[in-house]
């Protein structure tokens, strides 16, 4: 039997991706295994958010160089973001002649016709459709979780944030019809999936594209009627586009969890207007205010990017004192990285490495702390917890997630995972939470 290492980078839509690239080998007769050694097809699915992204997949592929010596019959594929750009899949063409497969985003349902061409010729296929308005509805997932799963609700991104690479990665904004993504859903539903994760770059476009009239609340409304789905999530909010409306929904949907991730990035205005936010801090506070109005103990995480070019002291001041204010759950934080074509790595006043990382510890100092209060805050409470699995470390131990995603771990027998269960925190840290089953 043929064996396949599939390694993912980026974000949940890579993950999902990778499940789908998993289910059309499991369909050509391959079995994963977790052993690049033993391999006989091994896949990177890449992200280029950031520099260190890139190079982490340019360091694993100069260390295939010698298994191929080795084992000249291992066919070794690239895809994913950085393959959409023209410039990394360059450098991988010309500095990784080991690589035997480079293919897009845009076209991983191909990727069995793309193995038999490579096994006939033995030549490297590039196969990369920058853009694309279609929509491949027939590859199924092979999913990592068996009680949660990702839906893809759209596709690319139109925002041109001054420093993000998604836009030229991902493609023009592209919407499902809302029929795939329910029969999806149902399916789902009718195979014991309890928790489903919409996702798109900027969820709240949902629908823009489509012929219909049909936005993202719509789509929320339709979901929560669906059987046997307790919890619904959503992957990734933008600021600008968080509409009345959606905040409503909050308070009339009982399978919406109580989490809202929302990238600030910045909490200076003059960032906020050159990295193209189109938002300000006191719309994007006002907001804040608006939906605890309606979810008093929503849980809300957010993206930070520190370093941005022209980022003064006064402006990362106003990032530290945004954070205090909001009392973010958790955060992302990134160090602002230059990502070649996009206008921020064209302006002036880049940030030096020193500075950017003294910031950066700065404000993961204020925020961890916030993190460690408000999840102490939960101790004494009771709260619901979606089992998805064991620990790692520790056999005995469960973890799974509150509504609001926070992560606990508690003692109990295998046969809870995929269950809900009610919890009582007894212990806290900055990123976990212990329970036990009450
Ligand atoms: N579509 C989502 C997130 C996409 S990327 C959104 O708009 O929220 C995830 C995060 O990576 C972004 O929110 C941003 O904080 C970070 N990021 C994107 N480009 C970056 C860059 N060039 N340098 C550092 N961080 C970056
Ligand atoms: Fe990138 Fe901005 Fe689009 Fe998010 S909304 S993917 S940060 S361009
Ligand atoms: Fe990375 Fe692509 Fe996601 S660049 S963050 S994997 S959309």
């Amino acid at each position: 039997m043929k064996k396949y290492t599939i390694q993912t980078y980026g974000c949940q839509m890579n993950e999902h991706d990778s499940e789908k690239i998993a289910w059309m080998l499991e369909q050509m007769g391959y079995v994963f295994t977790n052993n690049k050694e033993s391999s006989d097809l091994i896949i990177y699915n890449t992200c280029a958010i950031r520099q260190t992204a890139e190079d982490k997949v340019y360091g694993q592929l100069g260390s295939l160089k010698e298994l191929k010596r080795n084992n000249p019959d291992l066919i070794i594929c690239v895809c994913g973001c950085m393959t959409q750009i023209e410039r990394s899949r360059n450098i991988i063409n010309s500095k990784y002649k080991h690589v035997d497969i480079i293919f897009g985003t845009n076209n991983i349902h191909k990727l069995p016709q793309l193995i038999m061409a490579h096994e006939q010729t033995g030549d490297m296929i590039i196969d990369v459709i920058e853009e694309s308005r279609e929509i491949n509805e027939n590859i199924k997932s092979n999913r990592t979780h068996q009680h949660k799963a990702y839906v893809n609700i759209m596709y690319g991104c139109n925002n041109y944030c001054s420093y993000c690479i998604v836009p030229y990665a991902r493609g023009q904004e592209k919407s499902r019809e809302p029929e795939n993504i329910i029969q999806e859903i149902n399916k789902l539903s009718a195979s014991g999936y309890r928790e489903i994760t919409l996702l798109g770059q900027n969820v709240n476009s949902y629908g823009k594209t489509l012929q219909q009239n049909y936005n993202f609340v719509d789509l929320l409304k339709d979901i929560n009627t669906i059987e046997g789905i307790d919890r619904i999530r959503f992957m990734t909010s933008h600021p600008k586009d968080i509409s009345d409306e959606l905040i409503e929904a909050y308070g009339e949907l009982d399978k919406l969890c109580n989490h809202l991730h929302l990238p600030i990035q910045s909490g200076s205005n003059k960032v906020l207007r050159n990295m193209n936010r189109k938002y300000t801090r006191e719309e994007y506070l006002n907001k804040i205010r608006k939906i605890r109005k309606v979810v008093p103990d929503i849980s809300i995480t957010t993206d930070i990017i520190v370093g941005f070019p022209g980022e003064s002291e006064k402006d990362f001041r106003d990032t530290l004192n945004l954070v205090e204010e909001v009392k973010f759950d958790s955060a992302y934080t990134f160090l602002y990285s230059i990502r070649s074509g996009t206008p921020a790595s064209k302006m002036k006043d880049q940030i030096d490495y020193t500075t950017k990382h003294n910031r950066f510890q700065k404000l993961l100092n204020t925020l961890n702390r916030i993190s460690l209060d408000k999840n102490q805050s939960l101790i004494n409470k009771d709260k619901k917890v979606l089992i998805d699995g064991i620990s790692k470390n520790d056999s005995k131990i469960l973890i799974g997630r509150t509504e609001s995603s926070k992560l606990v771990h508690l003692k109990g027998k295998k046969d809870l995972i995929g269950k809900i269960v009610n919890v009582r925190i007894n212990d806290a840290n900055t990123f976990t939470l212990k329970g036990q089953q009450i």
